[in-house]
């Protein structure tokens, strides 16, 4: 983070730590407009935020000599930015709907690739859509279930329950990611293997939760269809390695494919969409890339004023590193997304939870925040409380719309009320001379005051499409970019999630061989050894 620019922002933080959200809105009767912007379908408010013109040129000046528009030309056009793991990273290419687009990867063209799976997708769904496409004893499929963890399931299970009112109701999908082997065996208990298409979803094909859980339900296919055969009209594959997509026995011409330069938490527009493509139909599922297309084209081409993804990305880093907010909500008013805050955890936290800088170093601020959320209005009976009344700091996303799918009397007034009502009482509180004039009695108006000054951002679409879906995404995606280029650190790899990964392995041996020696720490050779009496080993 460059150092000068940020002592800006610092000073400036120091020299209004007296004014509140209520007093910038006293001062400027045009803040609400000064302070939103609009880009591909979605309009965000953020004037309910602790900022004024200075800070956010301040904030601005931070992102420019972070030399951020090189940066966004660089991931836009192939350049290996994921330097830790030697690849481009290029999710922005699978959306790019653009027909003379080239963009080249180790001077190759991608998009000819990224097109001819597209179409592999949406013939494969029209078949698997119409009934054409049979399972081994004739019958049409009913039940698809995705198998994978990670980035290929949050995405998909996510975009599927969120475009629910596109998808064909006659299908049903389901999602298998925990090693647990409850998480499968209640599934295949929902379905029959007649009628079921399994997709493992796995870019690696070799992640230990997705492997067993796949061969699990492989065994279970093949024992209630009596034949091997059965194997190649139930199963599909998404992955970038054909060669173990092949030896766990799915024909590679059921093998939807995708490249090393899509990380996982980015690949719900490639191949790993599969699930969505059958629900939603290819028609819908090219409006979904196409709104991700638009925020792709807003966020590269906008200027940093008003460039909603840096923005976002810069109000984020305001809280964070000049207010020690360690986290931020994401409080989605639509039932649709009620998976949407999981994705993003993912797609923040796996992408900046980062301590070492690009150089090696130790990082000297923090980075990466603590991303959670709930669906409103269930989150208003549980931890609103402590964003209103709290000690901690935590700055909020609200997220709604201005329609909803599901029109029943004045329920969506009422939810939309409440989204708009949250937001007021968090920026301006309610001060104890307010809670007088109500009669509040005086022992209680300590209680009852709310300090407000709580920052907000609201962004608000006419209605859940696939394109306000798509759009929504590469908003998050981007804002996770920039704040990752101005904190100086690799967005793209995941080296922390390898060591538990190894040591597990290492583990299961304790758990299955004969009397082994244990060679732990004294507290993990004490819990392997109870699990294995208890289980007479
Ligand atoms: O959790 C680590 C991770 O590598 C994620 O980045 C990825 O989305 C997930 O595992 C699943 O990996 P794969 O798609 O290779 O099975």
């Amino acid at each position: 983070m460059d150092a000068q620019a940020w002592e800006k922002v610092d000073r400036l933080i120091d020299e209004n730590q007296n004014k509140t959200i209520k007093d910038y809105f006293a001062e400027d009767p045009d803040r609400a407009g000064r302070f939103s912007l609009e880009a591909a379908g979605w309009f965000l408010d953020y004037s309910k935020n602790r900022i004024d013109a200075a800070m956010m040129k301040a904030l601005v000046k931070l992102a420019e000599k972070s030399d951020l528009k090189n940066e966004i030309e660089k991931m836009f056009t192939g350049r290996k930015i994921n330097a830790t793991e030697g690849r481009a990273v290029l999710h922005t290419a699978l959306r790019n709907i653009d027909k003379n687009a080239k963009i080249k990867v180790d001077g190759k063209d991608v998009m000819p690739g990224v097109r001819r799976v597209l179409k592999q997708m949406g013939d494969f769904a029209d078949l698997v859509r119409s009934g054409k496409w049979k399972g081994f004893t004739g019958k049409r499929i009913k039940y698809v279930v995705n198998i994978g963890i990670g980035g290929s399931d949050l995405g998909p299970v996510m975009a599927n329950i969120a475009l629910t009112p596109y998808s064909k109701r006659y299908l049903k999908f389901y999602f298998v990611s925990n090693v647990d082997s409850t998480h499968l065996v209640e599934t295949l208990r929902e379905v029959k293997a007649d009628q079921t298409l399994f997709i493992v979803a796995s870019k690696t094909f070799t992640t230990q939760e997705t492997m067993s859980n796949a061969q699990a339900a492989k065994s279970w296919l093949v024992e209630k269809l009596g034949d091997k055969k059965a194997v190649a009209r139930h199963f599909v594959a998404v992955s970038t390695a054909e060669k173990e997509v092949a030896a766990f026995g799915i024909d590679t011409k059921n093998m939807f494919v995708f490249w090393d330069w899509v990380g996982g938490r980015y690949s719900l527009p490639s191949a790993i969409g599969l699930s969505l493509m059958i629900s939603i139909g290819r028609n819908n599922y090219a409006r979904f890339l196409k709104g991700y297309y638009r925020m792709d084209r807003h966020f590269r081409t906008a200027r940093f004023e008003r460039n909603m993804p840096v923005v976002l990305a810069l109000l984020g880093i305001l809280y964070h590193n000049g207010y020690g907010a360690e986290s931020y909500c994401v409080l989605p008013y639509d039932q649709y997304l009620s998976r949407f805050p999981a994705y993003l955890q993912q797609m923040d936290m796996e992408s900046n939870g980062k301590g070492v800088t690009k150089d090696g170093e130790k990082v000297p601020y923090t980075t990466g925040p603590i991303e959670w959320g709930e669906p409103g209005t269930n989150g208003q009976h549980s931890f609103y409380q402590l964003i209103h009344q709290g000690t901690h700091l935590i700055p909020c996303d609200f997220i709604g719309f201005s329609k909803t799918h599901n029109p029943v009397g004045d329920l969506h007034d009422k939810l939309m009320a409440n989204f708009f009502a949250q937001t007021e009482a968090l920026a301006f509180g309610k001060t104890a001379d307010e809670c007088r004039k109500e009669g509040v009695e005086e022992r209680l108006v300590p209680f009852k005051t709310f300090d407000g000054n709580r920052p907000t951002n609201t962004l608000l679409a006419d209605e859940l499409t696939p394109e306000t879906l798509g759009a929504l995404i590469a908003l998050y995606e981007h804002k996770v970019f920039v704040q990752g280029v101005i904190w100086n650190i690799y967005s793209y790899d995941q080296w922390g999630v390898q060591l538990g990964k190894v040591l597990a392995k290492g583990i299961l041996d304790d758990l299955t061989s004969k009397k082994p020696k244990l060679r732990h720490d004294a507290s993990t050779n004490q819990l392997i050894a109870r699990y294995r009496k208890t289980l007479s080993r």
